[in-house]
């Protein structure tokens, strides 16, 4: 059995006093024995007093990003290393919006999860195809793309601290979410990939969260789905309110 997964992904919000002030309130309602495990990414500047804050509660925290090497003249980098070092068990990798503003490629998302890898970090992988690739009719292609060439030279082993994120990026911050079919297939589709790529095993054992425009109104029928495993959540994570009610979604 998977355990379901829900990321918050605050991309570039909040201040270390809200920061905190969330974690506070999040940890008076997690029970450790919650079936759902949460996940809080944020950005660099209060990740080490979040995982404090966060500490023995069952909550982990993660980055949104990371640079490959160890460490070295890198101005403006954080290695897989520091983001351990900062109390964080997680890292988003191959977001969109890096992919799309900075530029990010297969190749460079694949020496990401190497070096996440090699720091023992948990990593949230994401993919995901464009409007313009849907309406091409080349949603399964891209994917499929992103998949093989993130995960190049990655071991079985690796795998399982490997979390899929499926984010079509019409539906990220757009409100528009991707129909439980549409999501679906895409999912049922990664799985199927899982499995030719490594085997049977590793394909039910990969979670695959779904991402874009989650919030509690969706929450329940897309969880539902078999092949969706969690949500990783932008804008709805920002509330505790609307947090709290994805984490406690309906089938959980
Ligand atoms: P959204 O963002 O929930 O605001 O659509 C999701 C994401 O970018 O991970």
């Amino acid at each position: 059995m998977r355990r379901s997964l829900i990321a918050a992904n605050w991309k570039m919000h909040k201040k270390i006093d809200e920061g905190l002030s969330f974690i506070t309130g999040l940890k008076e309602k997690y029970p450790r024995t919650h079936p759902v495990e949460v996940v809080i990414c944020a950005p660099f500047t209060m990740l080490f007093a979040l995982a404090e804050k966060a500490l023995g509660s069952g909550i982990s925290i993660g980055a949104q990003n990371l640079y490959w090497e160890k460490k070295g003249a890198y101005t403006g980098e954080t290695s897989g290393q520091m983001i351990v070092d900062a109390g964080c068990e997680y890292v988003i990798i191959g977001h969109s919006e890096r992919r799309q503003y900075f530029h990010e490629t297969n190749v460079e998302v694949n020496k990401k999860i190497k070096a996440a890898h090699a720091e023992r970090l948990n990593v949230i992988f994401c993919i995901g195809e464009s409007l313009t690739e849907r309406e091409a009719g080349q949603t399964f292609t891209v994917v499929q793309k992103q998949l093989i060439e993130g995960l190049e030279g990655i071991s079985e082993d690796a795998l399982e601290s490997i979390t899929l994120a499926y984010e079509p990026i019409w539906a990220i911050g757009t409100g528009v979410t991707a129909t439980p079919e549409q999501a679906g297939e895409v999912h049922t589709f990664i799985r199927k990939l899982i499995r030719e790529q490594f085997s049977d095993p590793a394909a039910e054992k990969m979670r695959i969260l779904y991402g874009g425009s989650v919030k509690p109104g969706n929450v329940d029928q897309l969880m539902a789905l078999d092949d969706i495993d969690g949500g990783l959540v932008g804008g709805a994570s920002l509330e505790l309110s609307s947090f709290l009610q994805l984490i406690n979604f309906k089938s959980s």
